[in-house]
């Protein structure tokens, strides 16, 4: 009797919820399982975070409706955030939008742009919502492959004319899921001046830019001349902060950009919880030795990972951000197959390239979520596979 919409339909279902079953019927068989298949940070938010949280939540005033836009202090917290952090001057009432989250604001923000028809370019492999996005606005998915052969960065030259006339908005993000590439300002200067020759938004994915080793720092792209124009930037508290479950984060950059997301989202959603907005500010005020123990322990367990694996005869490249190893997968498998003799076999879970879009496939993806002693076990156990 009810027939799901058409664009509904035409959407994959979400792969981190069918890893999750899979998951879950192996843990119900009573097997061990180390799961690398998720990038959810295993360790706790800090303390002072959810102190924040806990004298916030014991306020009355803070258990109302929250404003729309966010507190005037949250947005004057990621503006010195920012300037602190990049050296990029914001104005926090005109160009600072708080989220539930991220995904939430990066699902959201092609409604505000796309008409029917309308395309989105899209990074091939991807974090899956903007495609899900851009199909929910009725609008059209173009790919760019990302592939190794260049750094897993998208080649702007092999993008039809046809499709350019039609494109409003080109999604980015580096340092990158799943590859763990990362990208240099030189790019980022390049993607700018194509998207301003061709009247396209650029939305910047900057989720993991405190996630980086061996000295390397991420670059915001809103520190190239000029990017305010046409970009928008998406962060996140999540993985940062070990936050996943508390849904906040940011967009950033141009006014109008701004503006139209602040307006669809004031017609779908009311404000994240006050308490978790002032636990937000406690985090990013709060002292820059967490995000170098994460940083330190990270590194740690990709040591181990990339050096194990290689022993194995894997060939892995090494990784300078993100908790994600991209590991190519032996020729005669796919990468469904791959993941799934491997859960089968080493008990192991991993993500399947080609769910993050067709160009993923001959990939794994393995997130450093688990402990060292678990990375030992699992390359063990990957020994006799
Ligand atoms: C590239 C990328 N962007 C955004 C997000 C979303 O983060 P959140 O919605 O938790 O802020 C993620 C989460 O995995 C991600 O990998």
């Amino acid at each position: 009797m009810f027939q799901l919409a058409k664009k509904l339909q035409s959407l994959p279902p979400y792969l981190f919820l069918e890893i999750d079953k899979a998951k879950r019927k192996a843990r119900a068989e009573g097997r061990d399982i180390i799961d690398l298949g998720i990038g959810d940070p295993d360790q706790p938010t800090p303390k002072y975070i959810i102190e924040a949280l806990y004298k916030a939540a014991q306020d009355p005033s803070n258990h109302r409706y929250a404003l729309d836009q966010g507190m005037p202090a949250l947005r004057q917290s990621i503006e010195r955030w920012y300037k602190r952090r990049f050296n990029v001057n914001l104005d926090p009432n005109l160009e600072i939008l708080p989220l539930i989250g991220s995904k939430e604001g990066i699902a959201h923000f092609p409604l505000a742009f796309l008409n029917q028809g309308d395309y989105s370019l899209i990074p091939d492999p991807c974090y899956p919502p903007y495609k899900g996005g851009t199909i929910l606005s009725g609008g059209k998915p173009y790919l760019m492959p990302l592939l190794e052969s260049n750094s897993f960065l998208p080649d702007f030259k092999k993008i039809p004319l046809s499709v350019l006339k039609k494109a409003k908005i080109m999604f980015l993000n580096y340092p990158n899921n799943p590859t763990g590439a990362t990208a240099e300002k030189s790019f980022y200067k390049d993607a700018i001046s194509f998207a301003r020759k061709h009247k396209i938004i650029i939305v910047s994915d900057l989720a993991y830019s405190e996630m980086s080793y061996d000295g390397y720092s991420p670059s915001s792209m809103l520190e190239v001349e000029g990017a305010k124009d046409l970009v928008i930037e998406f962060h996140s508290l999540s993985k940062t902060y070990n936050m996943t479950g508390w849904r906040v984060g940011w967009a950033c950059g141009n006014e109008k950009l701004i503006a139209a997301l602040a307006k669809v989202k004031s017609n779908i959603d009311s404000g994240i919880f006050s308490a978790v907005q002032l636990a937000g500010i406690a985090a990013l005020d709060g002292p820059e030795e967490h995000i170098k123990n994460m940083c330190s322990l990270y590194s740690e367990r990709r040591d181990i990972l990339i050096s194990g694996l290689n022993s194995l005869g894997w060939q892995v490249n090494n990784l300078k951000a993100t908790f994600y190893a991209w590991i190519k997968v032996p020729q005669k498998y796919d990468s469904i197959k791959f993941a799934g003799m491997i859960l089968k076999k080493a008990d192991i879970v991993v993500t399947p390239g080609v769910g993050f879009g067709k160009y993923g496939e001959g990939y794994i993806r393995m997130a450093l979520t688990v402990d060292k002693a678990r990375i030992k076990e699992a390359l063990n156990r990957l020994k006799n596979i």
